[in-house]
């Protein structure tokens, strides 16, 4: 056998294309509009931004390992036992944690086509295979899902609401789905949206997780509670999976600061408030204000919208983001999630608001 000259990295890793995150700086512009990366509109409760700063003189102290007074505050805010709560630095190092636990090589992945990134990339950095599942007009299919089942499925990934196309499943479409997987299969349902969703049929995954073995619903403390920058998320899970994601985690996984600032903003309610109240008025606001310019929406349910650009050269997605960045607007474009005539927008102040759709009515009629 011949020996490799340089070190060869596991199986799939070289398939992966690097996530690329949102922009955040336009060329000559100081204050650009970022509407790029869902972060909230509001910024952070000055609660937890209080909680972050007190901690500025234990930096040389490890943090709880634990989590112990953040899935405690979780736990009374949200009802669930803190003991199946398991906290991460960010959701995405859970969606990581989760496939490091339940797949490998030869298995396989489920994700919704126009799913989170992260879960077909996570997929294959464990040599996983992802398998995407074509959509109904941009919403996850239940039956597609359950079709694509094979003896190889491991883990089902159902972003709810989804990120980027701002769709989302009923409680009684993701139960079915549930009920038609095996039993091995991990069904994880990624809420990182969750707050922002004002439907009577929604629900965010506890019910679920509730009253079976293989549910795990995903949270996040980057969109709603606005701490992107902290790195702060949270999965709650049977008792076996809590178990297991305990076993594979960091010991300090979640820095100091995060886990302050994330007990602060849990029990600010009304920094919560005012943030959901501000996307209920924002998105529809920016929705029919897109539709009136005769951009194609779905109806979202997060904090952003995703309009999609007609197919003329000087009118399409690849226009409208170069006339945006050059008014110092940042949106994301969106051809990494196979929708190149659609762009991304992130609802943003109401000030940006206003600047953004009078940038796109400009932009539509040509100007
Ligand atoms: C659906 C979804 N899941 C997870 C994440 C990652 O969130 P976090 O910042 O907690 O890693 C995002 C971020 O955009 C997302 O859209």
């Amino acid at each position: 056998m011949t020996r490799p000259t340089a070190p060869v990295p596991g199986p799939g890793i070289l398939d992966i294309a690097p996530y690329v995150g949102g922009e955040s700086k336009v060329a000559g512009v100081e204050r650009p509009i970022r509407l790029a990366s869902n972060e909230s509109a509001l910024g952070p409760s000055p609660k937890a931004v209080a909680a972050y700063r007190a901690l500025a003189d234990d930096m040389h102290r490890y943090p709880d390992g634990s989590a112990a007074e953040l899935r405690e505050a979780l736990g009374r805010y949200h009802g669930l036992d803190p003991e199946r709560i398991v906290c991460g630095s960010g959701s995405d190092e859970l969606i990581g944690m989760l496939l490091r636990a339940y797949a490998r090589e030869g298995d396989e992945v489920l994700y919704s086509r126009h799913g989170f990134l992260m879960y077909p990339i996570g997929a294959k950095s464990v040599g996983a295979t992802p398998v995407a599942v074509p959509e109904r007009e941009l919403t996850a299919d239940v039956d597609g899902f359950l079709a694509r089942v094979t003896e190889r499925t491991r883990i089902v990934f159902v972003a709810n609401p989804n990120n980027p196309t701002g769709t989302y499943l009923s409680a009684d479409e993701m139960a079915r789905l549930h009920a038609g997987l095996p039993k091995h299969v991990v069904l994880a349902i990624d809420a990182a949206y969750a707050e922002f969703v004002n439907r009577n049929d929604y629900e965010p995954g506890i019910g679920l997780v509730n009253r079976a073995e293989n549910v795990v619903m995903l949270r996040t403390f980057s969109k709603v509670y606005a701490l992107a920058g902290l790195r702060l998320g949270w999965a709650y899970c049977p008792p076996a999976i809590a178990d297991v994601l305990n076993r594979i985690r960091g010991p300090f996984n979640v820095t100091a600061p995060a886990l302050a600032a994330g007990v602060a903003a849990v029990e600010d309610v009304g920094a919560l408030a005012r943030a959901r109240a501000h996307n209920d008025h924002w998105l529809p606001w920016l929705s029919e204000r897109l539709a009136a310019l005769r951009l194609e929406l779905t109806p979202s349910v997060g904090n952003f919208v995703l309009p999609r650009f007609p197919d003329e050269p000087r009118r399409n997605a690849d226009a409208a983001f170069d006339f945006l960045q050059s008014r110092g607007i940042i949106t994301r474009k969106m051809g990494g999630y196979g929708l190149p005539q659609h762009l991304r927008i992130t609802i943003g102040t109401g000030e940006e608001m206003e600047i953004v759709a009078a940038a796109l009515a400009e932009f539509m009629a040509g100007a």
